[in-house]
């Protein structure tokens, strides 16, 4: 969703921000612009589209000044174009801001506005906050205070103003804001991966925050103008990890990083010798833990998907009920949650809104919160109580898939802690635990599969309009997320369907030629599954499977076997999705499509 990037310093800051800008557009938009203070007045430049474009612009057009804001935006109020790209600036050109989230009472504000006879040059809730600022007197901060009460909604704003060409104004309720402390500069983003090429020493902001950046240093006031103390921290990712390393897109790369990210989540949360689980210190306390009766586990997107195996394995280790909820849905769903549930949100970016809300209502309602999340420090990371961090790294592509199999084994460590914790251990314990030590291996082996291998499976899926993808227990989920994969990036319909309710309906579209996935490793259901197989095949459909090398009975009957290498049932499904992601890469790189930004979506959805 849309990225902001600011700075001041001694440097030029058009490079400085569009730098910024390209590292923020994984996040997906549809515009972008930027505006420096040039000479005690306000130079803007936007551009519809790619980033290119307003590249192009940066180049026919040079600015100077070393003061400037930059946006990417992701359109909700007002069309794509370049009139409703960000930055705005108020009638006179005294301010100019870039705003991220919705304004909630746009509409009233933009009637009072037009009203007053202020002139509106486009269609976006923006524009309002740079007329209010434009109209208010005093310094850029004093403005922005008095304009804070009459702003309701989400937003994280950076403005700046030509009468102070030597200050920044950030401040957020909502989508989150960071500060990057430089040597002689200032930044401040709307995600670290921004900033992080140029400093690693941040600070989060919090909702309410109005940071003011100046050249003599940081002043962070609450919304009534008393000074707050934030933390300085110190980011330990490697800005190099947020960048291509010579694969061909940023998914393809993070692809190959799943066994890297796995081991290093893995390793983190073992015991000293690597026999079973520690989670102290992570916030899931005994004492606490104890009371626990129930745990919801809220997400959206693949996180979901995530969450929908994490209750396999809770369920199973915990012997705790679980229930599986889009984030989107709980919050408005009055859940029966209280001091004995474990609520989890589980986020790759711990900025989704809705996933947040949900947290938050859970906390309201007495929960034990938890998070498993791969940004420290994220909203999500602030708002928990338990912790748990995947170690996935910064995941750039849209399409998500380190963060997905980090996030499963996540679930799988905090099954075994929580069965520690209630006293429930046994060997089988020890088996899983080493057994997930040695995953990163059966992952590369399956990496190392030639891409020959995806041709058929491409070719079968790119001859039909639509593909159905099965599976049953655990690897249901995958089939989900199988079928989501190729949906973002090729375009392309796809279901997933727990196999034995493809009866129900689904069958209906089988016809010749009719690509069907099958999730189809070796669990105790398999037998099922291949049932369900043959009633498809018998119907014309075209058979991609998931399965073992060796499953003779998997290989007689489909057109294509992805093989992964035999590993016990509860690991299968961080085994099993990578073939899926493959396939769906190579579907759209076939298709030409652009794998890393697909049309439409956003990496970190910060609205609802
Ligand atoms: C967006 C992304 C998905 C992601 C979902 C949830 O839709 O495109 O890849 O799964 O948000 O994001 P989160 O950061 O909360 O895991």
């Amino acid at each position: 969703m849309c990225g902001i990037i600011g700075y001041l310093g001694t440097h030029g800051a058009v490079p400085v921000l569009l730098d910024g800008l390209r590292r923020l557009e994984y996040r997906g938009y549809d515009s972008a612009g930027l505006a420096v203070v040039d000479e005690d007045d306000i130079r803007v430049l936007r551009a519809a589209g790619k980033l290119s474009n307003l590249e192009e612009k940066a180049w026919q057009t040079p600015l100077s000044g070393t003061l400037g804001i930059g946006h990417t935006r992701w359109a909700t109020h007002g069309a794509p174009t370049e009139e409703n790209a960000h930055p705005q600036t108020d009638a006179s050109g005294t301010v100019a801001v870039v705003h991220n989230g919705i304004l909630e009472n746009y509409s009233r504000l933009r009637h009072k506005l037009l009203e007053g006879g202020t002139p509106l040059g486009s269609d976006t809730d923006t524009e309002l906050i740079a007329q209010l600022l434009g109209r208010e007197t005093g310094s850029l901060g004093e403005r922005v205070l008095r304009v804070l009460p009459r702003l309701d909604g989400q937003y994280a704003v950076v403005a700046l103003s030509r009468e102070e060409p030597d200050t920044l104004v950030a401040f957020r309720n909502g989508p989150p804001l960071v500060i990057g402390l430089g040597e002689d500069e200032t930044l401040v983003a709307s995600d670290v991966t921004a900033l992080v090429a140029r400093t690693r020493r941040v600070v989060f902001l919090q909702n309410g925050d109005v940071a003011v950046i100046s050249r003599d240093g940081l002043r962070i006031v609450d919304p009534h103008g008393r000074p707050v103390e934030r933390e300085v921290e110190t980011l330990d990712w490697d800005p190099g990890r947020a960048e291509k390393g010579g694969y061909r897109h940023f998914m393809l790369k993070e692809i190959h990083e799943q066994p890297d990210a796995i081991r290093n989540t893995v390793l983190s949360y073992l015991n000293a010798d690597r026999s079973g689980v520690a989670l102290d210190g992570l916030g899931f306390e005994p004492e606490r833990l104890a009371g626990v009766r129930r745990i919801h586990l809220v997400a959206c997107g693949t996180s979901w998907h995530a969450a929908l195996v994490g209750k396999f394995y809770l369920e199973e280790l915990t012997r705790l009920p679980v229930e599986v909820d889009y984030a989107s849905e709980y919050r408005y769903r009055a859940p029966l949650v209280g001091e004995d549930t474990l609520v989890i949100g589980i986020t790759q970016s711990g900025e989704t809104a809705d996933t947040l809300a949900a947290m938050e209502e859970a906390g309201e309602a007495g929960a034990l919160l938890g998070t498993i999340c791969n940004v420290r420090g994220s909203s999500a990371w602030r708002t928990a109580t338990a912790r748990l961090l995947t170690q996935a790294g910064p995941e750039i592509g849209v399409a998500s898939t380190k963060a997905f199999t980090t996030q499963l084994v996540a679930l799988l460590l905090v099954a075994l802690g929580l069965r520690a914790n209630r006293g429930l251990s046994d060997h089988r314990d020890t088996e899983i635990v080493a057994a997930l030590q040695r995953l990163p291996l059966a992952m590369e082996a399956v990496l190392e599969i030639d891409s020959g291998r995806y041709r058929t499976g491409v070719e079968l899926i790119t001859a039909a309009d639509d593909s159905l993808f099965l599976g049953r227990g655990t690897l249901y989920p995958i089939a989900l997320e199988g079928a989501l994969k190729l949906k973002e990036i090729s375009y392309l319909h796809a279901e997933g369907y727990p196999a034995g309710e493809m009866k129900h309906g689904p069958i209906a579209l089988i016809q010749e030629g009719f690509p069907v996935i099958a999730v189809a490793t070796a669990i105790p259901t398999r037998d099922k599954l291949l049932g369900n197989l043959m009633e498809v095949r018998s119907r014309g459909a075209a058979l991609i499977a998931v399965a073992e090398e060796e499953a003779a009975e998997v290989s007689r009957l489909v057109d294509l076997v992805l093989p992964v290498p035999p590993v016990s049932p509860m690991l299968q499904p961080i085994l099993a999705v990578v073939p899926l992601q493959l396939l769906a890469y190579h579907v759209a790189v076939e298709l030409g499509l652009d794998v890393d930004q697909p049309r439409n979506l956003a990496k970190s959805v910060t609205v609802e």
